[in-house]
This record gives structure tokens, sequence and C-alpha cells, in this order.
């Protein structure tokens, strides 16, 4: 798949084509790995991650993704680098152009990404900002074709804060035809451009109670109440325990309705161990499609 963007920030620079497309070639990927292992068509090339914020599933999986297609990967903290002293963010990026292929960062202020991408000469790609975590939406949407079989006309209810992977998921439902419905605390919803542009081509319901949400929906997605970057304690109050994805929730989607959650998970907070343990969760093979679809996006952004 040929994607026109050189960068992936929000997924926003996505035609729905390129979007199906991307999932697609990571199902074909998945496949492939699981038959005779992948081919190394990204030999030799390397991808710096520069993490400002802690990771488990985004760096082991760009790190295993690297290495399963032939490259390599230099794994950065920015605390390490110097960055933390004060270097610019226009100056990191045009050095680490002439060192590797591709630049993933994990940042706080989303802005700080758009400067990286403009002044690299190599594709950026976001592993995660306080505003948008598109890679997450990647695996999610595989996931989700894997169990449904189509995404054009699926419900999805999200539960809880109106929070970068929202805000990433209410893209992803734009382009490819899904029907959300977002249940959250008055002052968490999501962001309200991203509501306006995704109106323009599928439905997005906001609501404040966690049933109108799941009704009839066919996927049912909690993420923690508390991000990396919310820092306020009293927080949790203002979502326990109405917004807490439970059985009695789940009994109120669609009877085959699977249980998403992009993890890491704070049982019984967001989301009873009943329903994260229990048979409609897909969260663990949610978790490795991160792998497939990130294979399928380097080898877009760096192969292409
Ligand atoms: N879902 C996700 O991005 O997990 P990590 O924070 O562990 O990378
Ligand atoms: N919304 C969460 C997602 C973690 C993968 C956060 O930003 O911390």
């Amino acid at each position: 798949m040929k994607l026109k963007t050189k960068d992936l920030l929000t997924l926003a620079e996505l035609t729905p084509n390129e979007f199906i497309g991307l999932i697609d070639d990571s199902i074909k990927l998945k496949k492939e790995f699981k038959k005779d292992g992948n081919k190394p068509i990204l030999k030799n090339k390397i991808l710096t991650m520069i993490f400002q914020k802690p990771s488990t599933r985004t760096r082991v999986s760009f790190e295993v993704a690297m290495y399963q297609l032939g490259g390599h990967t230099v794994n950065l903290s920015s605390n390490d680098m110097q960055l933390s002293r004060g270097e610019s963010v226009e100056d990191t990026a045009k050095t680490l152009s002439r060192y590797s292929n591709c630049i993933m960062a994990r940042v706080y202020d989303h802005k700080l990404l758009e400067t990286l991408a403009e002044n690299a000469s190599i594709p950026v790609i976001n592993g995660l900002s306080d505003s948008f975590h598109p890679c997450q939406i990647l695996a999610d949407f595989m996931t989700i074709k894997e169990k449904k079989k189509k995404l054009k006309g699926i419900k999805i209810a999200w539960i809880g804060d109106g929070n970068n992977v929202c805000n990433s998921m209410i893209y992803g439902a734009a382009l490819s035809g899904v029907n959300m419905s977002i249940a959250t605390p008055k002052g968490f919803e999501p962001d309200k451009t991203v509501i306006k542009e995704a109106k323009k081509t599928t439905n997005i319901e906001l609501t404040t109670d966690p049933f109108t949400a799941s009704k009839n929906a066919d996927v049912v997605v909690a993420d923690t109440f508390s991000s990396i970057h919310n820092l306020d304690k009293k927080r949790l109050q203002k979502f326990l325990p109405k917004y807490q994805v439970n059985d009695k929730l789940m009994k109120s989607a669609k009877k085959d309705a699977i249980f998403l959650h992009c993890l890491p998970a704070k049982r019984e907070q967001e989301v009873t161990s009943s329903v994260i343990d229990g048979p409609q969760s897909v969260v663990w093979d949610e978790a490795e499609n991160r792998l497939h679809t990130q294979k399928a996006l380097l080898v877009a952004l760096i192969h292409a």
C-alpha cells in the first residue's frame, strides 16, 4: 500500500482506501508471518524511537516488527538525548534524518510531533501523544475486521474518557464507515474539531449515559480514566462507578459484542476482571495486532 502522506500523526492524513488497505496488508502480513515468517522487506532499514513517556506494547511491537522485517531500531529516552538540555526539536529532526529511515516518537505535546515531522526528511510516526494514538487504532480496527469480518456499519460504544485513543478512533470510524456512540462525563468529551470532521462521513453520537452508548453495540471499548498526562488525583471520582465496563453493561450490548482495551488496564476501575478476562474480551489479539499493523505501516512509509 502506497501512502500519499510522509508521516502518520493522527490518521486524518489517510484516505479511506489507504486506511482499509493498511488493515488488509496487516492481515496478510500476519498470515505470512504465522506460515513462513515475513520476508526481510526492510533489510538494513533503521527506525529511531524516542520516548518521553513509558511504554510496553508500542516499544516492543515496533522493535519486534523491525527485527522480523530485517531492519533495526535505535531506542532513545528523551531524557538521554540533547533534547533534554535544550537542543531544538528542529535540529534533532534534521540530525536523526541523516542516520535513520523513520522516526517513531511518543510525546506529551502533539505539536512536538508536528515540528519533528516538518523538519525531518524521513517519515515520522506518532507512537502516542496527549491528543492522538493512531497506531492503536490501526490495531483495533484490524481486530474488529478479523472478528466481525467487516467494518462498515459496525457500531462502537466508547465508554469513559474522551481521550487521545478516542480521538484517533473517531478518525478511524470516519475512514471506514463505522458508527460510534461515546459516553463520557460532562467535560470529558473528545476533541470538538475531530468530531465535527468525522460527522461529515459517519454517525458520532455523544452521550453521558453508558447504556445509551452500548445499546446495539458490536464493540465496547474502555481505556484508563487517567492517561499518562493526567495528573489530577481526583479525576477517578468523575468516572466511578458510572463509566465502568462491567457484566451488566456488556449484557446491554449485542449478544456477540466484543470488548477492546488498548492496555494497560486498571482492573476494577474502567473495566472489571470478569469482562477483560471474559469470553467477549479480545484484548490479547488486539495487543498482538499492534505488531502486524505497525509492520504494514512501516513498510508503507519506509519501503514504498
Ligand atoms: N497500548 C499502548 O500503547 O500500550 P503501551 O503504553 O504499553 O505502549
Ligand atoms: N490513554 C492512555 C493510553 C495508553 C496506551 C494514555 O495516554 O495513557
